[in-house]
């Protein structure tokens, strides 16, 4: 048993995300911490929302709140949807809070006393019109390196560089459009990360080994542009407040910390939140995932735009404090994925959004069909097409089938216990070593973070219960053959409670559903392929219940209507 600490890049709060930001985080850190905790390891899931920054402040002030209130109002509604998408989170924190506030001023005192952190008078965009700077989101233009025109201040959306304001071509400020922008000196805070790269470049080489190529090449490109110096402050109502006893006057100018300073410190500031909200009687300690924790294994997730972030800055942060706080050992990068193969976006709501995707269907056809098709190396491409067809074909037909054909005949013939007939003989053995084949190679996969082969795996795990079923027909067997057709029959249904075990990672709310199916003391949280080439975990004898349909199936009249409320391919 191990301990890991799994967290996904934090959603910003300022909207709903869509089913490209669920894919490329949270949703394949979730499999990954199910998998794990049903191997036995100790695992601590974290995430939380991203709540400082620009973009929080923009989104207050589109729907005419004060931040506060908006990002209160914005967390339980992004908490209430990963909920329904089953994530299985040990702490949804927030970036906005004390702890992630205290962490934050603790780390940028520790690197301005090892020398890292550098007050400079800098120019920044200023609006007389709006009557304030314009730091980061706040102000748009066109992307010096690529010519989007909808490049914000901060990074652009399409090429990923990232950008300071004044770099953009034809500014034009994001809160009421002004293009007479002027730029005026102001102090700022600085880290100075080209001290730091050396060490993170060493970093690099020891730690990113068997990260996949998606991640490094990122990490590596950034590393040979060089690392800059960045400002890390910024003039905004909303943030983590410069602490006064370092940095009075700049305190006294309500000067905060850059969104992107004190985010990955979040993931510490939602470990501390989890162990302040433990229940009466039960000890928490956050420290002993993050400080000293040698003995912690630690994978991030996130899309391709947060890996520099990540695999960069971040660690020069943590490498420059000087202290020994816990650095990511894995960093599993995503492409993107694309709606019809344009952009979904958030900013102008093109795509199938994750409180729209619950509305019309439950979270286990989009765990399924998103995990199933993980932008893992390229982009991959979502359409309504492609997802029925998905969703018809493994879900409806191959597995929901199975297990209602199986069941329901069954309780037909035999009653609503498991029959007993006779010994298994050479189909079984048969499909015992291929189950266990199959289960060893899944566990591989899921292991290495390979998520397209591990559903793939598990697909072909589904199959092997139809190609049984076909193989000794127990409908035709019954007639000729009761015993035979109970042998069968047992043993499909013993496929029915591996799957409820082995799916679950996948589809959680379906494997729930296929544990009760039997009553059983079933305590197992994992079967191991040894084990799985007997198929004998349910005897003969115990009581099932057919459960509902599993999966429906997506009808044309359905795409028809999701291609009419959502927009079809029309780029
Ligand atoms: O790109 C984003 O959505 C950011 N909110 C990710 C932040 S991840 C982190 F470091 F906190
Ligand atoms: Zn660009």
């Amino acid at each position: 048993m191990a301990r890991h600490l799994v967290t996904s890049a934090l959603p910003y709060i300022n909207g709903i995300k869509h089913l490209g930001n669920m894919v490329g985080s949270m949703l394949p850190a979730d499999v990954y911490a199910r998998y794990l905790r049903q191997r036995g390891h100790d695992v601590l899931y974290i995430c939380a929302t991203d709540e400082h920054g620009t973009p929080a402040e923009l989104a207050a002030a589109e729907a005419g709140l004060p931040v506060a209130e908006f990002c209160a109002g914005a967390h339980e509604t992004q908490k209430k949807i990963y909920a329904g998408f089953g994530l299985s989170f040990d702490h949804f924190g927030r970036s906005s809070s004390t702890q992630n506030a205290e962490t934050t001023q603790h780390f940028a005192r520790r690197l301005h006393e090892h020398g890292f952190i550098e007050e400079r008078a800098i120019r920044q965009v200023y609006s007389p019109v709006d009557g304030r700077f314009l730091p980061d989101r706040y102000v748009e233009g066109t992307c010096p390196h690529c010519g989007y025109d909808r490049a914000r201040g901060d990074q652009c959306e399409n090429c990923t560089r990232v950008l300071d304001p004044t770099d953009l071509i034809d500014p034009r400020s994001a809160i009421s459009g002004s293009t007479d922008l002027e730029v005026r000196e102001t102090k700022h805070l600085f880290l100075l990360q080209s001290k730091l790269q050396a060490e993170v470049e060493a970093w690099i080489d020891q730690n990113s080994k068997d990260w996949p190529l998606l991640s490094t090449s990122i990490a590596r490109k950034w590393l040979a542009e060089g690392l800059h110096d960045r400002a890390i402050t910024r003039d905004l109502e909303w943030g983590v407040p410069v602490p006064a006893d370092t940095w009075p006057e700049l305190a006294a100018d309500g000067k905060v910390f850059y969104v992107w300073f004190d985010a990955p410190i979040e993931y510490i500031g939602s470990t501390q939140e989890w162990a302040d909200a433990a229940p009466v009687g039960e000890a928490r300690d956050w420290k002993s995932w993050w400080y000293e924790a040698d003995d912690v294994r630690y994978t991030q997730f996130m899309a391709k735009d947060n890996v520099p972030f990540h695999t960069v800055m971040f660690p020069a942060t943590q490498l420059g404090v000087r202290e020994p706080w816990t650095m990511v050992d894995y960093v599993k990068g995503f492409s993107w994925l694309t709606y019809y193969g344009g952009k979904f976006s958030t900013s102008q709501k093109r795509g199938v959004f994750t409180d729209a995707a619950l509305e019309i269907l439950p979270a286990d056809y989009w765990r399924w069909y998103l995990i199933a098709n993980a932008p893992e190396s390229d982009d991959s491409s979502f359409t309504w097409e492609h997802f029925a067809g998905t969703v018809n074909k493994d879900l409806a037909d191959t597995l929901g089938n199975f297990v209602n054909r199986v069941l329901t005949f069954s309780a037909k013939r035999f009653g609503e216990t498991v029959p007993a007939g006779g010994e298994p003989g050479e189909a079984e053995e048969k499909l015992g070593a291929e189950v266990s084949r199959l289960l060893a190679e899944y566990e591989g996969h899921l292991e290495a973070l390979q998520y397209r082969k591990a559903a793939n795996s598990l697909r072909a795990l589904w199959s092997a219960g139809n190609a049984y079923l076909v193989e000794k027909e127990p409908w035709k067997q019954v007639k000729v053959d009761p015993e035979a057709a109970a042998v069968s029959l047992r043993t499909a249904m013993n496929l029915i409670r591996l799957y409820a075990v082995v799916s679950e990672p996948f589809v959680p709310q379906t494997a729930s559903t296929l544990r009760g199916v039997f009553t059983l003391d079933d305590t197992a949280t994992w079967v191991s392929p040894e084990a799985a080439t007997s198929l004998d975990a349910v005897p003969a004898g115990t009581a099932f219940t057919v459960p509902p349909v599993l999966f429906a199936k997506i009808s044309d009249d359905d795409l028809d209507a999701y291609r009419e409320r959502f927009g079809g391919g029309e780029v």
